[in-house]
């Protein structure tokens, strides 16, 4: 079995102290860097666009997992591939044809990712499972950092893994919301692969500690 992957969301980061935070995640045992862009339309906030992932970029050493809660991503694709983004995840809600995103995405040379919101179903995703790379099961609604997490995400990763499996797929299956020492070995036995963690690596005392922690937690 591959091993588990922590995936720290930049969303929850210090952005006056942002090279700093991105060099602590480059010394960690974090798995990816996970960037949040919003439009303040398809989610109610704004987070931050292409210069200061540019900049992220620069630094960082790790794969870049970017999460667009954007309307009509379709028009940034190519944005994204040049900005150096390795996986390009839309949302479900977001995509009126789906299928013709994700072969754009794996066209400009990234993995293809699909996010699903809290109410939508994984079965929906059935027909079109082994042309995604990665799923994310939003285990909060999308928008804002720190929000409890959602606890009928356990029930959906367990649906979602079994389609997986039916269908022969190689899909993993990331967890985006609420993420903590708390929930991350349930949802690694309910058959998640990436977990990303915002405040709970954030805002601790020693948020390399706490990745180390998670990745030993997801890992045993
Ligand atoms: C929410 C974002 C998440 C968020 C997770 O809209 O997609 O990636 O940063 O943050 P925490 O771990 O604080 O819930
Ligand atoms: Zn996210």
């Amino acid at each position: 079995m591959a091993s588990k992957r922590i995936a720290p969301s930049v969303l929850a980061a210090d952005f006056a102290n942002l090279q700093r935070d991105v060099e602590m995640i480059n010394k960690s045992e974090a798995d990816w860097f996970h960037i949040d862009i919003m439009d303040g339309v398809f989610v109610p906030n704004i987070s931050f666009g292409m210069p200061v992932l540019r900049d992220i970029v620069k630094h960082a050493t790790k794969t870049i997992d970017v999460h667009l809660m954007i309307v009509d991503p379709d028009r940034y694709i190519k944005t994204f591939a040049d900005l150096g983004s390795n996986i390009l995840t839309v949302h479900y809600e977001a995509c009126t044809h789906l299928h013709r995103t994700l072969q754009a995405i794996k066209s400009e040379g990234m993995k293809a990712g699909v996010a699903i919101n809290p109410h939508t179903n994984v079965n929906l995703l059935e027909d079109i499972i082994n042309d995604i790379d990665l799923v994310c099961i939003m285990s909060v609604n999308p928008g804002f950092g720190g929000q409890s997490f959602i606890e009928n995400t356990y029930k959906k990763v367990k649906q979602l893994r079994e389609i997986i499996v039916k269908n022969n797929a190689s899909t993993l299956i990331e967890i985006d919301g609420g993420v903590t020492n708390k929930n991350a070995k349930q949802l690694i036995d309910a058959g998640a692969d990436v977990l990303v963690a915002g405040s709970f690596v954030f805002k601790s005392t020693n948020p390399i500690q706490t990745i180390k922690e998670l990745k030993e937690i997801i890992n045993t």
